[in-house]
């Protein structure tokens, strides 16, 4: 009795990301805090993939699909609704290829603000759509694709009080580096490698700028190498200009002119890492691999780092790279979404349920028995 007890109240003084890192965050004592206990992610040791890769490595998932609205989308979230909240009453906008949506209308619901979202008509995932409906978002769906509706937000709140809450808004960069500090809180340094699908550009800003502040003040000692990867179809990174028709299965990162661009790519100069991709069968495969070796699923384009990390490993990259003085050396792949966002997607992407007659003997027959 007594020891259940104790575990309940431990797990009540988890409060989100801004109460744990209030320090790090642009907030202050009158910070109205608006959260659903975002963050504190579990960073799961894949057997599998650290097999793959090879003795001497160690491969770590950062399962963001299960934060409250099931992306990493919340760690940000928190902290420019809160900031919305503070500066007085208004109301908040974003474009998105649906998990933004889905947080900001949560944690404005949770605020009691009103929240308006652009979507590109028809290129969303349903768990996503459902997600901005349920909480009460005014969803505008455009006939164009993402870039568009970005434009669109950014030419409105330019004229209107309206808040943009994309990451280019920097609260959301700010929540989002905690992903970073939570890594090395548990590894108690970086890793060597970190593998991340990169669409708008605002993640890898994020998680760059959390591994420089905590090695600035001494908590870490090295610094990861970034290791960023686009789908082959909208990859404008990688080929160095602007996509105008971009086209992927990860609709979540199906971005051809990313926002925070010129920061990716300080992140993986600084790093010396690299910014490269991977199709959509590469995607597809590591998909369905994370579904049935590792028992995580995930959404199509947070498989692009696991797809990533493959496509390296095949090459040799991680043998060449791993600093020699390393007994150990330490990948993290950020899994930023979870499976059940995209369920059309799983559907289509495996076999379909056998429909048999209700008895006994039919079941058996295809169970093998
Ligand atoms: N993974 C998922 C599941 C995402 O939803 C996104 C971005 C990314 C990766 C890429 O992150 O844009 O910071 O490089 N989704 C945005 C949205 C664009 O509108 O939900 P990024």
């Amino acid at each position: 009795m007594k020891k259940a007890q104790s575990s309940k109240l431990k797990a009540q003084n988890y409060n989100g990301v801004i109460d744990r890192y209030k320090k790090y965050l642009p907030v202050t004592d009158r910070t109205p805090v608006i959260t659903l206990k975002e963050g504190n992610t579990p960073l799961i040791y894949s057997k599998f993939l650290s097999k793959i890769i090879g003795a001497n490595f160690e491969v770590y998932l950062k399962y963001e699909g299960l934060n409250p609205t099931g992306s990493f989308k919340d760690r940000g979230m928190t902290v420019a609704i809160s900031k919305v909240c503070e500066e007085g009453p208004g109301a908040v906008i974003c474009a998105s290829t649906g998990n933004t949506s889905a947080s900001a209308a949560a944690y404005a619901a949770a605020a009691g603000i009103k929240c308006i979202v652009l979507i590109p008509s028809g290129a969303i995932a349903l768990g996503k759509l459902s997600q901005a409906l349920i909480h009460g978002a005014v969803v505008i769906a455009i006939n164009g694709n993402f870039d568009d509706a970005l434009n669109l937000v950014k030419e409105i709140t330019a004229k209107y009080p309206i808040t943009l809450v994309n990451s280019i808004n920097p609260y959301r960069i700010e929540g989002q580096k905690t992903a970073s500090f939570e890594i090395c809180d548990y590894l108690e340094d970086s890793p060597e490698f970190q593998v991340m699908p990169v669409g708008n550009a605002g993640n890898i800003t994020a998680y760059w700028k959390g591994y420089k502040e905590y090695k600035g003040i001494g908590l870490i000692k090295k610094l990861p190498k970034m290791l960023g990867f686009q789908a082959a179809g909208a990859a404008p990174i990688v080929k160095g200009h602007p996509i105008k028709y971009p086209k992927t299965i990860a609709t979540a990162i199906r971005i051809g002119n990313p926002a925070s661009w010129k920061q990716a790519e300080e992140a993986r100069d600084e790093s010396e890492g690299l910014i490269d991709m991977v199709s959509d069968k590469q995607i597809l495969e590591a998909y369905k691999l994370l579904a049935t070796k590792d028992g995580v699923f995930v959404e199509p384009a947070s498989a692009t780092s696991v797809a990533g990390l493959l496509k390296l490993a095949h090459k040799g990259y991680f043998k060449l790279q791993a600093p020699s003085s390393k007994l150990q050396t330490k990948i993290v792949c950020i899994l930023t979404g979870h499976g059940l966002k995209d369920p059309d997607r799983a559907i289509e992407t495996v076999k379909k349920p056998k429909v048999v007659k209700a008895n006994l003997k039919a079941v058996l027959r295809e169970i093998g028995y």
